[in-house]
């Protein structure tokens, strides 16, 4: 079976490769670069001894992808993961995350179609729940509207995707919609490439214990939490990773229950910030320089899945403990510095 992943050699798409060749699975990935090396390649190789096919796109240009899908339009399904993903910058540069995400979308929709590729598992985000009033929060919690431009893009990506499948009664969608995606292999051949100032907690957090940052912002103690700092459900990038391989297999063995289907995929359990920084000290010994201060603009309070439908239906747990998880990420930051 050959499955045809974008943003493949990104973060979670790297991930991805990994567990879908490992499980026989022949990949092509299509990714422009714009927010990972080609050297994720040769860590895949290394950790399953495949090289995955690679073609560098744009999926925005529809011409390209169009070319794509007729030289391998033999490919079983896609997973589309590629998307402008940094929630503060898309504030800024709305049009270009519009844009990109939308548009990429929708070109790989068309090339479906036009295909007969009739298998899609989409990269959506929690970020659809906004701060939901019951916890935790189940795949028919209502969605809100979204905070930033890439939010909304998760949003109307999906509005896209349902009524597309309406329409195309051959098609079939998984959405899952993953809460936070942290850690790294544990090979520590991949992970997430940090560009900047890190903006998510895990890597301000291995930064500073790596002495690369002076001190971790905890933003906010004063929320209503039990310790007062804000609380999210952190999923380990390898069993998310394995999440879309359950899904790929529930389409492609036509286990689905309607052509348009989204799962929450998370741990099921809530942690604050300074539980992880605890978490993190335990597992390392390393101890992290950090200070309270004012909280974040635009951050909810607290947020995790009720995992139930994906455990049920996927057959999908998170298995892997929260101090092995902070351990592979510290290993992947020390690698990061070779
Ligand atoms: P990433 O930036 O590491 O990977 C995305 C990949 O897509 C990159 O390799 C990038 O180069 C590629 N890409 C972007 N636009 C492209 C285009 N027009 N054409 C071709 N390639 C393009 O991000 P990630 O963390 O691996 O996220 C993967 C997906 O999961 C994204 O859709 C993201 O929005 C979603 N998601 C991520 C998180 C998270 O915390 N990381 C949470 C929820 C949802
Ligand atoms: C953010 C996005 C979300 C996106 C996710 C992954 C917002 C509102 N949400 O989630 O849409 O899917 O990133 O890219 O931006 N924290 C600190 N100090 C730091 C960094 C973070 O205390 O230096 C805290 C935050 O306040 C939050 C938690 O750590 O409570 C997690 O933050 P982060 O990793 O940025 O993820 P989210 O804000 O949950």
């Amino acid at each position: 079976m050959k499955i045809f992943v974008t943003g493949g050699t990104g973060y979670i798409g790297s991930h991805t490769v990994v567990e879908l060749q490992r499980e026989g699975f022949e990949v092509v990935i299509a990714d422009n670069l714009c927010n990972s090396r080609a050297e994720a390649l040769e860590g895949i190789r290394q950790i399953t001894g495949v090289m995955p096919g690679f073609e560098r796109l744009d999926l925005t240009d529809a011409g390209a992808t169009r070319d794509f899908f007729a030289r391998h339009g033999e490919v079983d399904a896609v997973i589309h993961f590629a998307a402008l993903k940094a929630v503060g910058e898309s504030v800024h540069k709305p049009l270009e995350y519009y844009s990109n995400n939308l548009n990429s979308l929708m070109n790989v929709l068309a090339s479906m179609r036009e295909f007969g590729v009739r298998h899609l598992v989409f990269s959506s985000s929690c970020t659809v729940y906004g701060q939901a009033e019951r916890l935790p929060v189940t795949e028919s919690t209502p969605r809100r509207e979204a905070e930033s431009p890439y939010g909304n893009t998760k949003m109307m990506s999906e509005d896209i995707l349902r009524d597309f499948a309406r329409v195309e009664g051959e098609m079939n969608v998984i959405a899952l919609r993953y809460f936070n995606p942290i850690g790294a292999h544990p090979s520590s051949l991949i992970g997430e490439l940090p560009t900047g100032v890190p903006n998510n907690l895990i890597p301000y957090l291995t930064q500073t214990a790596a002495g690369i940052r002076p001190e971790l912002s905890v933003f906010g103690d004063d929320y209503d939490t039990p310790d007062g700092s804000a609380v999210r459900d952190y999923i380990d990038v390898v069993d998310l990773a394995k999440a879309h391989v359950v899904a790929i297999r529930r389409l492609l063995e036509g286990r689905n229950r309607q052509n348009f289907e989204f799962f929450n995929i998370g741990t099921g359990r809530g942690l604050s910030v300074l539980e992880i920084i605890r978490a993190f000290e335990r597992a390392t010994g390393v101890k992290v320089n950090f200070r309270v201060t004012p909280r974040r603009a635009g951050d909810i309070e607290k947020v995790w899945a009720d995992t139930t439908l994906a455990n049920h239906e996927l057959g999908w747990k998170a298995v892997v403990p929260i101090e092995e998880t902070l351990l592979n990420a510290w290993n992947w930051q020390k690698h990061l510095m070779q």
